[in-house]
């Protein structure tokens, strides 16, 4: 019995705590725990209100991912992947960032790029009590959404910020509190350097969420500021952003059961859920998904390799897309293998058991499994149809996404007046201008192909798959269908579009108006917006009533435990231990990777995996430098038991000391179901070794002068205190 309970107090120690946890509260939550596991700061050095912490050194990235500073003069560090859309966006055939990488040798070689941000976090502050001014228990869900509003408005209107500071409140634990950030948002980033696709994109989508990786996934981006080092729009004569705290970055490299963090921005999980809505995106959100973007990108692929200029103008959009279709395959694959529905299931029968036992638990909570259970059966076709819609349309084909915009457009003509209208124009044309860039009517057309005989196919009659379904058999099937929609259509031919755009507005609006591609768009979109989404609108209410009852009700039931909100795209930090794992009776993964991996994956000329020239002779030659491990080999990647998820791409992963050791990049394949289920024992975070991204820079891209700014520290991780 003592030892079980040894074991059991033991275990976050051995293997590291679930839990993306918030820096404002480290000191209650996690403080000792984290220096139990080898954490040598306090928690105020991580984060602080009023002084500089580790917490300003780390910004979210373009929108959707981490980035953090490592030098004094706002050089930022991030991913290969997270700077992608800029180095595509800034590559043509004859200066093809992607394929051969960039390096600026000074700064006036800096590459801006307009639209990326970096926002840092100033201060946080619980603002649940004011947030709930004047709720009851028996309001209507409208009238309480309303309340909290205005609270949060008149809470914004109170809350004292510089003139360049932004406000941003947010829901925690599904609605139960609030937390109110002061940021501050940097609008001019400019490409530093990025390894060729063959270091940086690596083992590409083959290898991504994969382990053992070999993927060299950073690149290096700059912050300017004002003059006086504030935000301020793109100029020239911009300065160098004065961070008040830029990370360290160690040489010593990892052992195995080393203490790790990882400070980021995770976008989203669903650790809660019941098992009910658990299995259903286990067993019917994913795998429709799945099916249809398959069959989207095996369509780009075949193209893709084909056609050099298609890869480029597709290359980023492919990733992006490819991305979360595995994901999603490894979620559910890996929520059956390991069990997660049982488990969510006995850990409901404990907390029904608790319920029961306590007579104003069991009022107040008795019923909330059940209710939920209903309502999941009730919304599975329509959750399933709104899959089914979003995915075949807009988020796969790119004609309907511009048909979309386009329809938006007119709309306004009717709504708004021609005025209105003229006004929008050259924003629209903008858009149009800059989807054109990267647009490729074959490959789209035969993706639509795909996407409209999924939809005919598995969309529900009534629900508008009869109607997709009819037209195709009228013509002779559905690849006549989408061959006669993109002869007779504007929207996806740049010159049409453009010949279009000289006529009157009337003519415009007259033109798009029967315009089959838009038009067809409009016939979707409206059996989705009259047959599936009020019935949404219905249910899903309930459910995430529900749901905030019910993450009230554990928090309550489960009084020993200690509770970290889902992720929701704030600022959190996990830590963990290097750590191999073991998916698989007999099969243990090492937590480290080397170059000579690299080599091992080689296949000259691939799509995938081709290594440079000039990195097979420095592996040859064994020219590390001084970067290299103490037995000579040059270390490539490494794997924690950090809780991480998307967006935190990019999050620096720090020693025991907040130096920087690596940064993360992806998760395992047995562990990509960590969003809904993380198993201590399986879940994996992946990170590029910072003694790779040193390598790479300074003997690959022969950029020394980017290394002499940084701050490179050694002998930290033997040091006692
Ligand atoms: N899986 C990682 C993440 O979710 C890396 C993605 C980038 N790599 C790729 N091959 N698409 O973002
Ligand atoms: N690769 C992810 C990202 O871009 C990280 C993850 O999902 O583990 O944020």
């Amino acid at each position: 019995m003592k030892k079980t309970l040894f074991i059991l107090c033991m275990l976050p120690a051995m293997l590291g705590a679930q839990g993306m946890w918030m820096p404002l509260h480290l000191e209650k939550q996690n403080e000792k725990e984290m220096k139990a596991m080898g954490l040598k700061l306090d928690a105020d050095d991580l984060y602080s209100p009023t002084d500089a912490s580790v917490k300003d050194a780390i910004c979210i990235f373009g929108g959707g991912c981490t980035g953090e500073m490592i030098s004094p003069e706002g050089l930022l560090l991030t991913n290969h992947h997270c700077g992608f859309g800029s180095i595509q966006s800034l590559s043509t055939l004859e200066n093809n960032y992607v394929d051969n990488g960039f390096w600026s040798k000074q700064r006036s070689e800096e590459l801006p790029c307009p639209g990326v941000t970096a926002t840092f976090i100033t201060r946080m502050e619980d603002v649940t009590i004011r947030a709930m001014q004047g709720i009851s228990e028996g309001m209507s869900e409208r009238d309480r959404q309303a309340q909290i509003d205005k609270n949060l408005t008149e809470l914004k209107a109170k809350t004292k910020k510089e003139a360049w500071e932004d406000i941003v409140i947010r829901p925690f634990y599904n609605g139960n509190q609030y937390y109110l950030y002061i940021t501050q948002t940097f609008k001019d980033v400019r490409l530093v350097g990025a390894p060729p696709s063959s270091i940086g994109k690596f083992g590409s989508d083959t290898d991504n969420w994969v382990w053992p990786r070999h993927t060299g996934d950073f690149s290096l981006f700059r912050v300017y500021a004002s003059a006086d080092n504030k935000p301020a729009a793109y100029a020239p004569d911009n300065k160098p952003l004065k961070p008040r705290h830029y990370l360290p970055i160690s040489l010593d490299g990892v052992e195995e059961g080393d203490f790790t963090m990882v400070y980021g921005f995770p976008g989203r999980t669903d650790e809660y859920l019941s098992a009910a809505g658990l299995k259903q995106t286990a067993d019917v959100v994913d795998p429709a998904r799945v099916s249809i973007r398959d069959k989207a990108l095996k369509t780009m692929d075949a193209f893709m390799r084909r056609d050099p200029d298609v890869k480029i103008a597709y290359v980023a959009r492919y990733a992006s897309i490819a991305n979360a279709w595995k994901k999603w395959l490894g979620e559910m694959q890996g929520l059956k293998t390991y069990g997660a529905v049982d488990k969510k299931k006995a850990y409901e029968a404990e907390f029904l058991k608790r319920v029961n036992n306590d007579p104003d638990l069991k009022y107040k909570y008795g019923n909330l499994l059940p209710r939920l259970e209903k309502l999941y059966t009730e919304i599975e076709p329509y959750a399933l149809a709104r899959e089914y819609f979003f995915e075949t349309t807009v988020r796969n084909t790119q004609a309907f996404g511009q048909a979309q915009l386009l329809q938006n457009w007119v709309k306004t003509y009717d709504d708004n007046g021609e005025a209105f209208f003229v006004s929008k124009k050259s924003e629209t044309v903008n858009a149009m201008t800059s989807f054109y860039k990267d647009y490729r009517p074959v490959v789209d057309q035969a993706v639509m192909t795909g996407m409209l005989e999924m939809f005919g196919e598995n969309m529900r009659p009534g629900w508008g798959g009869e109607l997709v379904k009819s037209q195709a058999a009228l013509v002779g099937g559905y690849d006549k269908l989408v061959e006669a929609l993109f002869a007779e259509s504007t929207v996806p031919h740049k010159d049409k579009f453009e010949v279009l755009m000289e006529q009157s507005p009337a003519v415009i609006v007259q033109t798009l108006k029967k315009d089959r591609m838009i038009m067809l768009w409009n016939e979707l979109s409206d059996n989705y917006k009259n047959f599936v989404q009020p019935k949404l609108q219905e249910l899903q209410p309930q459910i995430d009533l529900l749901q905030r009852q019910y993450m009230a009700a554990q928090m309550v039931v489960f009084k020993e435990k200690r509770f970290y909100p889902d992720a929701n795209s704030t600022l959190r930090l996990t830590y963990g231990k290097v750590r191999g794992y073991q998916p698989r009776d007999a099969l243990h993964y090492h937590h480290q990777t080397y170059l000579d991996g690299v080599m091992e994956k080689y296949i000259p000329g691939d799509y995938e995996f081709d290594v440079p020239q000039k990195l097979i002779e420095l592996h040859k030659n064994k020219d590390y430098g001084r970067y290299a491990t103490a037995d000579g080999r040059m270390p490539v990647a490494f794997l924690g038991s950090n809780h991480t998820t998307g967006g935190n791409s990019g999050s620096p992963a720090l020693d025991a000391r907040g130096n920087l050791i690596g940064l993360n990049f992806d998760r395992v394949w047995e562990g990509t179901m960590s969003d809904l289920n993380y198993d201590p024992a399986i879940c994996r975070n992946i990170m590029v070794d910072a003694r790779y991204i040193l390598f790479i820079i300074d003997k690959y891209a022969g950029c020394p002068q980017l290394i002499d700014e940084m701050k490179l520290v050694k002998g930290q991780r033997k040091k006692k205190k």
